[in-house]
């Protein structure tokens, strides 16, 4: 029966939704299905396997030519990628319905709402994906229902609201796009409408597990169809008993396996401060110079994600100076190094993969958040799960090298530091529970299986 039952799976094509998606995937070939994963690319190439044979892999154009850059302009982007997936995906679904292997799940993007009515239209259901945590999510919706007021300024240190046993935020913890609206009034209205059709929704997934938002678990499942799945961390990482592939998911990026697992090799255990800011963080030239002279400050020895389109911005001097101390490279395999004994902390921009990712593998965190919902999430970090602390930032926008050496103190060093590690080590434990066999979000894939298939 479920050799049969033919689930596909489409994510927005950016890493921070790629990852947790095609992760999703490898849940449901360890349930024994085989998935189609469609992906969004700028490379078209023929369908392929992947994953001992079960997930093929359909790659779909993103609508832009070779030179063109498609994060010019996000509205035009998401235009193309709408109207590049409208094209195809109506053929697709005909196609595997021909050949006898017809779909009976669309499970999309919650960025791509429009998707459920293709889903419907076809004769299937619809499974919207939520990349974020609830707590973003029932903002979000609050926004879309005209039901919270957001408030004009970013730097505003006014108490304005409360969600179940969650601290109150301010607008400095709120998800950056509701502060800055009038900089970013369309990806604004893409967020806020991620909760638009969910009144039709067959079933909603998120990356979360239950305990990390429980109360408000409660709530949102009184309204939505929702189950939990996360974190969608590969269970090798979580549980070394558990055999599976060693393989990090879908990835746009090449990531520089040997070189960073053997440099870390050669370090000492909890030693290291591991820095990434994700896919899309843009950093000014003069923040990466007050990172790097915080760096160089701590003494400590350091891993630095600097993606290739921003070296450029790296202080050139005082690189060749820290060399010694840190190895700098393009990307990384970002579990393995957290799963690596040698990492003491994670200085992190606090998108929710990383995040979460941090949090399963039990590695005290530095949040440095940008946009989107890292603010939040970075308020999860340091205030309900006390696994790190949030650096602060300056009225300028910039993070001096002073708090990045006293952050990394703080949660490397001393009591406060200990108390870190050992809540650290907790929610490591509960990440892992949820996952395994018969944890809560192990249950809700088996659910998923069995309400589809
Ligand atoms: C984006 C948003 O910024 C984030 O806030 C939202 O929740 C999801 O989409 P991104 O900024 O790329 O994603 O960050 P994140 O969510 O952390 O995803 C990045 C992924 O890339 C993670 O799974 C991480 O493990 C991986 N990664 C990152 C690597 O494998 N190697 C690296 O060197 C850096």
């Amino acid at each position: 029966m479920r050799e049969g039952c033919h689930v596909i799976v489409l994510p927005f094509p950016g890493q921070g939704h790629l990852t947790p998606m095609s992760q999703f995937c490898k849940r449901l070939v360890s349930k024994g299905l085989k998935p189609t994963l469609v992906v969004v690319s700028d490379k078209p190439s023929p369908p392929y396997k992947t994953e001992r044979d079960s997930i093929t892999v359909v790659p779909i154009p993103n609508g832009f030519q070779e030179g063109e850059d498609p994060l010019q302009d996000l509205d035009d982007y998401m235009d193309r990628v709408e109207t590049s997936i409208k094209n195809r995906l109506p053929e697709l679904i005909q196609d595997m319905k021909l050949s006898g292997n017809p779909p009976r799940v669309l499970v999309y993007d919650s960025t791509m709402p429009w998707l459920l009515d293709i889903a419907h239209g076809h004769g299937l259901r619809g499974a919207a994906f939520f990349t974020q945590p609830w707590l973003v999510s029932v903002i979000y919706y609050h926004v879309l229902k005209g039901s919270f007021s957001v408030p004009s300024t970013k730097y505003g240190h006014s108490t304005l609201a409360s969600f179940p046993s969650f601290p109150v935020l301010n607008a400095n913890d709120l998800p950056s796009f509701l502060c800055e609206s009038s900089s970013y009034p369309n990806i604004l209205r893409i967020v806020v409408d991620q909760l638009s059709n969910m009144d039709r929704v067959d079933i909603v997934l998120c990356n979360t597990f239950d305990k990390l938002e429980e109360k408000l678990l409660k709530w949102v499942q009184s309204l939505w169809p929702v189950m939990n799945i996360g974190p969608t961390v590969p269970s090798m990482y979580l549980d070394k008993q558990l055999q599976e592939d060693k393989n990090y998911g879908f990835s746009l990026f090449n990531a520089k396996v040997t070189e960073c697992v053997e440099w870390l090799n050669s370090k000492q255990p909890n030693s290291v401060v591991y820095v990434s800011f994700g896919s899309l963080v843009v950093l000014k030239e003069d923040q990466m110079m007050e990172l790097a002279s915080g760096l160089k400050q701590t003494g400590r020895f350091f891993l630095w994600v600097v993606r290739e389109t921003e070296t450029d911005k790296l202080p050139k001097n005082l690189v060749e100076e820290i060399s010694e101390k840190g190895l700098i490279v393009s990307w990384s395999p970002q579990l393995e190094v957290l799963a690596h004994e040698s990492i003491g902390c994670f200085l992190t921009h606090c998108g929710w993969n990383s995040t979460l990712e941090g949090l399963s593998l039990g590695v005290p965190m530095i949040g440095m958040p940008h946009w989107t919902d890292q603010p939040t999430n970075a308020k999860f970090v340091e205030d309900v799960w006390k696994v790190g602390v949030r650096v602060k930032t300056e009225a300028d926008g910039l993070v001096r090298r002073e708090e990045i050496v006293r952050c990394v103190a703080e949660v490397m060093e001393g009591e406060k530091g200990k108390e870190i590690r050992r809540n650290a080590e907790k929610w490591k434990v509960l990440a892992r529970e949820a996952v395994c066999e018969g944890g809560t979000s192990d249950k809700s894939v088996d659910k998923f299986v069995s309400m589809f298939c």
